[in-house]
């Protein structure tokens, strides 16, 4: 039998719980300058001041970045990069969700300014990285604290594009409760169920293999058993930073294994309608896994031996695939995120664009068990679309 060829990149350093912040000091230490990445929604909430505060203690200099949009374009990116690399640091610092750490990712591979973000549009592994990087979340969805990948919008193809590079991975990862204490629910909820995506694909995928599934299952069940209270009670620190590390974990699970047709259908939503990768997310998530369901039964099943804590009422694989998808329609809706296309504007109209696109995104197609023809992706749009 042939042994599955798997390999896993990780940050160098994680750090977690109570007091995690408190490490900014020694991992700067030695910095001439610390270039802090973030956006405008995370700096009115004075987030950034915690790691600031940490550098002041330890008379590090840094200079703020902020002008970054949600899910920036890749010339949006260029302006930071470009204020980045006028401002001499030698650190980076990201304090945000996944729109600021892909961000300061790709700063970290262009401070040589021999290429820019659209040239690793096309050629993504040209660039080498010259700047050490720390990321903060502040949203636990993404898991860019994790990934070799960063995401840009493309206005011109109406896509997102995902840039990838051995590169990106920080060297830093700071995932402290504090940075998600007050994250409105809306936003918790959307993210995080971009995370209980990033686990159940990469646990469902072609390219799943024994490292990915360690992280994909942990991440999975963390996921199905504190989302939902981490997102309704502000106080529930403890589901709040276990959301955290199931994030990270989830994106460890995608830097060994690879997300499947719901990421590759939801990229024209965010291209296009500019609908956030959580909620685009979460709209496709269980029309995509009700259709998956054939083909990644046994996984499913599995799953369920794995997150179901208390009694196991469900038998036989086909009872708890159906549990596993159920309880994830559950969650969703719990969490009052749309599950159709409706209030976003998109109709019938735009059926054909929609499969056209989503068709494209081949590099996450791939990895989808079930093969998705161009029939399938118009069946599943339509469900989700206003009748
Ligand atoms: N690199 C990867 O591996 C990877 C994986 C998945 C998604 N992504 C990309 O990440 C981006 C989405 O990131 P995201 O979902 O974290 O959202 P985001 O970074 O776009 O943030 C969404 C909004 O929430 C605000 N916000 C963030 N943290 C907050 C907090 N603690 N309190 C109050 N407001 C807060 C931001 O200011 C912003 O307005 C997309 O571009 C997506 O494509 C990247
Ligand atoms: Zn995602």
């Amino acid at each position: 039998m042939a042994l599955t060829a798997c390999s896993m990149t990780m940050p160098r350093a994680v750090y977690s719980g109570e007091g995690a912040m408190q490490n900014m000091k020694s991992l700067a230490a030695g910095a001439e300058k610390v270039a802090v990445f973030t956006d405008s929604g995370v700096l009115s909430t004075g987030l950034v001041e915690y790691p600031l505060a940490q550098l002041k203690e330890a008379g590090i200099p840094y200079l703020v970045i902020s002008d970054l949009p949600p899910e920036p374009t890749y010339a949006q990116v260029q302006k930071l990069v470009d204020e980045f690399n006028a401002s001499g640091a030698d650190l980076i610092v990201a304090v945000g969700g996944g729109s600021v750490m892909d961000a300061a990712k790709l700063a970290s591979l262009l401070a040589t300014e021999k290429y820019t973000v659209k040239d690793l549009l096309d050629e993504p592994g040209v660039a080498v990285k010259t700047v050490r990087t720390c990321m903060i979340p502040t949203t636990a969805g993404t898991g860019s604290e994790a990934t070799p990948n960063a995401i840009v919008a493309v206005p011109e193809k109406e896509l997102k594009v995902g840039i990838v590079n051995a590169g990106m991975v920080p060297d830093y990862v700071i995932l402290d409760a504090v940075m998600i204490r007050s994250l409105p629910r809306k936003i918790a909820a959307a993210t995080g169920v971009d995370a209980l995506a990033h686990a159940i694909e990469c646990f469902t995928s072609n390219k799943a293999n024994p490292f990915s599934d360690f992280f994909a299952l942990e991440a999975f069940d963390l996921i199905i058993n504190n989302l939902e209270a981490a997102c309704d009670d502000p106080d529930a620190l403890d589901a709040k930073n276990k959301m955290q590390i199931a994030a990270f974990y989830a994106g460890v699970a995608i830097s060994c294994s690879g997300t499947t047709a719901v990421h590759a259908l939801s990229y024209p939503l965010g291209g296009k309608y500019h609908i956030a990768h959580g909620v685009s997310n979460a709209i496709l998530l269980v029309p995509v896994m009700r259709f998956n369901e054939p083909a990644i039964r046994p996984r499913l099943a599995e799953a369920y031996d794995r997150v179901v804590h208390g009694e196991k009422s469900c038998v036989t694989e086909a009872e708890k695939s159906a549990w596993i998808i159920r309880r994830m329609s559950e969650m969703v809706q719990h969490l009052d995120i749309p599950t159709s296309l409706a209030e976003f504007h998109v109709s019938r109209d735009d059926l054909d664009a929609l499969v056209e696109a989503g068709m494209q995104v081949t590099r996450l197609l791939v990895n989808n068990m079930r093969e998705v023809t161009a029939a399938d992706a118009r069946d599943i749009y339509l469900q989700i679309l206003p009748r």
